[in-house]
């Protein structure tokens, strides 16, 4: 037998010892002792290399040592955590495994840090239902019968008193209803409208909205707290504006723009404003007493323009490559 058959013999009778391979340590060891011990097989084809002519040596060489691969690598393959070969040929210099970690989605982030911010200057935390009723997601909140917010192509109907929430604004209500004031909420939540969907438009996507009623608040509370957020969620040095605006359930109302220098404009962020008596007295809460301040902002929005993403729908795609940049 030359040495080129001798190598395909010791592969064929590696592939016959090892099938199946042996699981218990014991015999682990003597098929490695066997094949690539000192004294192996393998090193001995090693030894009988000297015989070759030059000619032939460079191929028989090469392989030699890929059959002196396949052996090793079929080693390596077998779960070590069960035997003790710990011994053989382990590299401990080699850079770990790493292990496919997950990540917090985008949206997530955003909504945890404005609740970290609020949470800090003393807001709670809570939560309301995603289907209501006309009253809390418009009659108390001072829309209109005819207002066009109530549109069918706007709102998720269920029933002609049932709606999918278009906005966060219905908790205000709850809350109201349930507690004595003074209260100081902020409320995560999915809101639901029945638009085209597009780059800059889904058919559901979260708000938080913030509400604070107390004895003798003022404009100046409301402008500092969302001043305090703004510098928190962007910056310090962003800059801000109040624009005069309209919501049926705040009197007066404002939107709250930052100035993007990127784009050399200003952004919508959230929209707020003193909250409207007529809201305190569908809830039964003498607007006499106690004032407030209302919020309600996008999550998607606030995420996209702290991110740079530009198109709201691949927050909803779940695409890995998308998501592990956050
Ligand atoms: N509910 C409004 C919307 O969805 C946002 C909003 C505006 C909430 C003003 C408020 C507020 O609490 O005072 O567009």
């Amino acid at each position: 037998m030359n040495l080129k058959e001798s190598i395909e013999s010791v592969r064929n009778n590696f592939r016959t010892d090892s099938d199946p391979f042996p699981t218990d340590s014991k015999s682990i060891e003597l098929l490695y002792v066997k094949y690539l011990g000192r004294k192996g097989l393998v090193s001995d084809l090693f030894s009988q290399l000297i015989n070759v002519s030059n000619k032939e040596r460079p191929s028989i060489g090469k392989n030699l040592n890929q059959l002196k691969k396949e052996i090793t690598n079929s080693f390596k393959i077998v779960d070590r955590s069960s035997s003790n070969i710990d011994s053989i040929e382990e590299d401990y210099t080699l850079p770990g495994l790493s292990f496919p970690t997950g990540y917090i989605h985008p949206l997530q982030q955003t909504m945890n840090e404005i609740k970290t911010i609020f949470m800090n200057v003393g807001f709670s935390i809570a939560y309301g239902p995603e289907i209501d009723d006309d009253f809390h997601n418009f009659g108390a909140l001072n829309f209109p019968p005819e207002h066009p917010a109530r549109d069918m192509q706007d709102t998720f109907f269920i029933d002609p008193d049932t709606v999918l929430r278009t906005h966060t604004s219905n908790v205000q209500i709850h809350l109201m209803e349930n507690e004595e004031p003074p209260l100081r909420y902020i409320v995560p939540g999915r809101v639901y409208r029945n638009e085209a969907i597009s780059f800059k438009s889904y058919c559901l996507f979260h708000q938080v909205e913030g509400i604070y009623v107390d004895k003798n608040v003022s404009f100046a509370d409301h402008k500092g707290i969302l001043e305090f957020f703004v510098k928190r969620m962007f910056g310090e040095q962003t800059k801000m504006r109040f624009r005069p605006s309209f919501f049926p359930f705040t009197e007066p109302s404002a939107e709250v723009d930052i100035w993007s220098e990127k784009s050399g404009q200003w952004l919508e962020i959230l929209g707020s404003g003193m909250v409207d008596p007529e809201v305190f007295k569908s809830v039964n809460i003498d607007p006499d007493i106690w004032q407030g301040f209302a919020f309600g902002m996008g999550i998607e929005r606030i995420c996209m323009l702290k991110y740079e993403i530009d198109d709201i729908r691949l927050l909803y795609q779940g695409d890995m490559r998308f998501l592990e940049q956050f």
